[in-house]
Parts: structure tokens; C-alpha cells; sequence
């Protein structure tokens, strides 16, 4: 099959232009891992570029790499041609490459436009006016149709919002060539489409975009051409226009890729006390809005219950509500038919709800502490106290290895940081603690997000094994074919109300669109 991949760019007939940006044979190896091996790449003037790959195939390596964040180990960086050598990502930034990194890197205390002018200033001397400044961030975001509130706190933004003000923090600085580290997973369908609309005019003003991203379609449409990598290895760079999804997504696992769905296997769904029951359950979002409207839903062991709708609707606060974070201002929850002390995590934990939160690296995982220390972030309390503190450490880990293995968590060793993980082996950690501690309700916050077409299909399958053996689960996603695949019933929630519930086979797609819309 490798045949009929063109070969890297920088041989091929299309790029007789010198390349904006290149990268040639390079190797970055860090610990136990090569995650870069003779990678050579390069992204034209006005070009689109996607990146494709599994979880840890070294897209964001690559791109640490460009942005002067990592030393290569060898190889070679050329801007327009010529070899460069950046000590830092301030020289990167000087050559023009900026990036937005998968997670973002805002001072959340600060307004959007404090954060667009942070570090800025330097070097401007006298000539920096933080009137002109902002009159400028208002002509790009103008130019660029990315509207944000100059003046609203980080902490006050959607995680759409938040990436805008990276975009025009880096575009403000002079990017030529743009960096985005997985844009798109943040973002609901509608802010992914205004994101492409804006990177395409960004193309078209003569910037180079480097585009990182699990969705295949999304890759399709929105660039000119994409490199695909293999375990650190380029496979092969292809025209958008003359290749397809299935075609990207074999080249990037190596094999054809099938999936079961909920339907063929059947549904284990029993009867008795509901898993999880929530009854006219009202809760205050963080601007002080209702944000929960008199939500009632019951979820069987064995059930997955999917809840549909455009973000911002009330998710959120619903994840948070079952798992003990956010208070309740009307209502009860019941686990098996026990009240749960509303407003307390600790206790949602004791009483079986496990949380697969939207925001992995804020509220889901310690990006600091090691992968075994991740793992047993919750049960450590549980831990026999009469153990020794060297024997719980080694009890740790070997559980650690344990559930790397089992689920398929890639990393040097246990003791590897959390944060040095690739995307999608965060979301195993975090998965693998919270099935691991023996749930009886799952709440699973867009689990997929972020994830390769083979993670993608591993969660998936994690879920229907989980609900086979009887727990309940809660399924929020805004893919809405995951959900129709996945879930045995469907919530639709809209302005913070169940205006629905259905089962996958009985309604359309259009319908469900319709209902997510307020609209039936
Ligand atoms: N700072 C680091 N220290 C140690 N290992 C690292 C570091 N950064 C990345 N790695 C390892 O290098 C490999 C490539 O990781 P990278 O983050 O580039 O993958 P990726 O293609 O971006 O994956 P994902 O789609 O999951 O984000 C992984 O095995 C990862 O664990
Ligand atoms: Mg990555």
C-alpha cells in the first residue's frame, strides 16, 4: 500500500516553490521513545497543511520542534529556503511560526485583550500604546470574521472563544505561518466551521497553516495537503483532492479499521432501581444563569442514555451536577435508589459515579504527577493506611503496569509525567482510572474527543463493555453519529431542558438536528 503514497513532499512536482517552511530528517528522541525519526516535511505559502496520525505518532512533537519549544536531536529547519536554528520559541516567533498549542496556554485571570498584548510589549519600547494595540487586535479579528469581547475574563470564555484570542494573540505578533495543535476539538460544529472560514481567508491574505487534527473529514475539507505519520515516520504526503477518509485513515493505522456498533450486539439493559436517576434537577451556571431547567432522566444498569445537543446547553452543568461539582438549586439525584449529597465529589465517588470530564487536563488528570500517581488519585484514601508508605508505592506500581497494559496506555513506564503524554494516552490514563475503580454510573463527557480513528474505536468499545457489565452510562457528545451509534436512548437538551427523548432507531438525523435546535 505504501506505493501508491507520493513521496515526501520536497521531491514531488507540485512543490517546485520554495517551501515557506521545512523540516529535514529530523529526529527527536526523548526517553524510551524515538517520536520523530528523519521526519522531512514542508508547508508552502498560502497553504493549508494537515498533519495525520494516531495518538503519539508525533504531530506534536514535530510542531515543538518548528516552533523552537524542542531541539531536534538531527535534521534540519528552513524557513523560505533558508536553514535556521531556533534556541527558543522566541526565535520562532521572530521567523514568524507561531503556534496554538492542544492546550491552551491563557492567563485566565486576564481579559482577551491583555492576553493578546502579554508579551508583546517587549521590545516595543516606547512606541507601544495599549490604545493602538487594541485597536489593532480589533482590525485583525475584523479582517479574520473571529469576533471575541476584548474586555471578558479568560475564565468567563468558552473553550472557543479562548483559542480565538491564541489565533489573533499569534496573528497580532506577525505569524506567517500558524501552528494549530488540534483545533477543533474544543469546538462545537458551528465554531469549527467559522474557524475554517477564517484560516482559509488567512491562507488566501499568503499565511502557511499547519493544521493538526483527528477528523477526517474536517482534513478533507479544509486543506490542500496532508503528511501522514506513522510512529515518528512520514508514510507520505497527499493532495486532499485526490485521496479520501478511508484511504487517510488506513494509511495512518496500517490496516482496514471496522467497528461494532451498539445495535449488533445487543443491549443487556435490565430491569430494577435505576442506575442513576435525576428528578427535576434546576442548577445556576457559572454567570449565574439557570443553566439546568427542571431536568428529570433515569438510566438503567446496563444503559447507555446518550445526551444530544449543541454545546452549551446545558451539558456542562449536567455532567457537573451527577459528579458532585455543581450544586443543585431544585431536585434530587438517586444512585441505585440512594440520594446523593448534592454538591460533593467526594461522595458522587463513594457512591460509584465515575467522571470522564470534557477538560482533561484542568479537571481530569494531574498534569504534573506521574501516570501512577494519576491512577490512583482517587482511591488513594480508600488505600490501606496500615501499609507502609514504600510498600503502597510499589503497590501502585505495578498497578500502574497493569492498567497500562490493559488499556494500551503508551509510555516509557509508570513513572512517566502525565504531561509529557500524547494527547490521547492522557485520555487512557484517565479512562483507565475511572473504569478501573469499578463504577456503577459512568459519566463520559465527550470521551472520543481528541482521539485517532483507533483510540476512537478502543473508547467506544471500552463503553459498550462497561455497560455490559451493568453500569450506567451517561454519554455526552455533540457527535451525533457517535451518539446514535452508541446509546440506547437519547436526550436531547436545549436552553438547559430535556426537550426530548428517543431511541436511535426511531428518529432521523434531520429530526434530531431539529430538536437540538429548539426547533421541534
Ligand atoms: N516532553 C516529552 N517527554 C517525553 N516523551 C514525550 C514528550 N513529548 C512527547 N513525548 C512522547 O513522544 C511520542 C509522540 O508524542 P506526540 O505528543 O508528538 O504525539 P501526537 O502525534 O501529537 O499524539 P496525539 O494525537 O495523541 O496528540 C509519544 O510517545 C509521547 O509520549
Ligand atoms: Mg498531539
Amino acid at each position: 500500500m505504501d506505493a501508491a503514497v507520493a513521496p515526501p513532499a520536497g521531491e514531488s512536482a507540485a512543490t517546485a516553490a520554495v517551501a515557506a517552511v521545512a523540516a529535514v530528517g529530523i529526529t527527536k528522541r526523548f526517553p524510551g521513545v524515538v517520536a520523530n525519526n528523519g521526519v522531512t516535511f514542508e508547508a508552502q505559502t498560502g497553504e493549508v497543511h494537515a498533519l495525520l496520525g494516531e495518538n503519539g505518532a508525533g504531530k506534536t512533537t514535530l510542531c515543538n520542534v518548528l516552533t523552537g519549544l524542542y531541539k531536534p536531536d538531527e535534521g534540519e529547519l528552513r524557513v523560505d529556503g533558508l536553514p535556521v536554528r531556533f534556541r527558543s520559541p522566541r526565535d520562532a516567533h521572530a521567523a514568524g511560526i507561531f503556534m496554538v498549542h492542544q492546550h491552551l496556554k491563557l492567563v485566565e485571570s486576564m481579559s482577551a485583550a491583555e492576553n493578546v498584548v502579554l508579551g508583546w510589549s517587549r521590545g516595543r519600547g516606547l512606541r507601544f500604546s495599549p490604545r493602538r494595540v487594541e485597536r489593532e487586535v480589533a482590525e485583525v479579528a475584523e479582517q479574520y470574521q473571529m469576533a471575541i469581547d476584548p474586555d471578558a475574563k479568560i475564565w468567563q470564555l468558552s473553550l472557543g472563544e479562548r483559542q480565538r484570542v491564541e489565533i489573533l494573540k499569534a496573528l497580532c505578533r506577525g505569524a506567517r505561518i500558524l501552528i494549530l495543535d488540534e483545533p477543533t476539538t474544543v469546538l462545537t460544529p458551528q465554531e469549527a466551521d467559522q474557524l475554517f472560514s477564517s484560516v482559509r481567508e488567512m491562507a488566501a491574505a499568503g499565511s502557511t497553516i499547519i493544521f493538526i487534527s483527528h477528523k477526517l473529514p474536517e482534513v478533507m475539507a479544509v486543506s490542500n495537503r496532508i503528511t501522514i505519520l506513522r510512529k515518528g515516520v512520514v508514510i507520505g504526503t497527499l493532495k486532499a483532492a485526490e485521496t479520501d477518509t478511508t484511504t487517510l485513515a488506513e494509511f495512518m493505522v496500517g490496516h482496514e479499521i471496522t467497528e461494532q456498533s451498539r445495535a449488533e450486539r445487543g443491549t443487556s439493559a435490565g430491569v430494577g432501581r435505576p442506575a442513576l436517576e435525576l428528578q427535576d434537577v434546576s442548577a445556576v451556571g457559572d454567570l449565574g444563569l439557570e443553566a439546568l431547567h427542571e431536568v428529570s432522566l433515569s438510566i438503567e444498569p446496563g444503559e447507555i442514555v446518550g445526551i444530544a445537543g449543541v454545546s452549551g446547553n446545558g451539558q456542562r452543568e449536567l455532567a457537573e451536577v451527577v459528579a458532585g461539582l455543581r450544586r443543585l438549586s431544585r431536585g434530587a439525584i438517586r444512585v441505585e435508589g440512594e440520594p446523593l449529597l448534592p454538591g460533593d465529589a467526594r461522595a458522587a465517588i463513594d457512591s460509584g459515579i465515575a467522571y470522564i470530564p470534557e477538560d482533561r487536563m484542568g479537571t481530569g488528570v494531574a498534569p504534573n504527577l506521574s501516570i501512577a500517581d494519576n491512577l490512583i488519585l482517587k482511591s488513594y484514601r480508600g488505600e490501606s493506611l496500615r501499609l507502609g508508605p514504600l510498600v503502597r508505592r510499589k503497590r501502585a506500581s505495578l498497578r500502574a503496569h497493569e492498567l497500562m497494559k490493559r488499556f494500551d496506555i503508551r509510555a516509557p513506564g509508570p513513572h512517566t509525567l502525565v504531561r509529557q503524554l500524547s494527547g490521547g494516552n492522557v485520555q487512557r490514563v484517565l479512562l483507565a482510572r475511572e473504569l478501573s475503580s469499578g463504577p456503577r454510573v459512568l459519566v463520559a463527557a465527550s470521551p472520543t474527543r481528541g482521539l485517532d480513528v483507533s483510540a476512537t474505536q478502543g473508547v467506544r468499545k471500552m463503553l459498550l463493555d462497561t455497560a455490559q457489565r451493568g453500569v450506567g452510562v451517561l454519554l455526552i457528545s455533540e457527535d451525533l453519529d457517535e451518539i446514535l451509534h452508541l446509546a440506547d436512548r437519547i436526550a436531547v437538551l436545549y436552553g438547559g431542558r430535556v426537550v426530548g427523548i428517543v431511541k436511535p432507531a426511531e428518529v432521523t438525523r434531520e429530526q434530531l438536528g431539529l430538536m437540538m435546535a429548539g426547533a421541534a
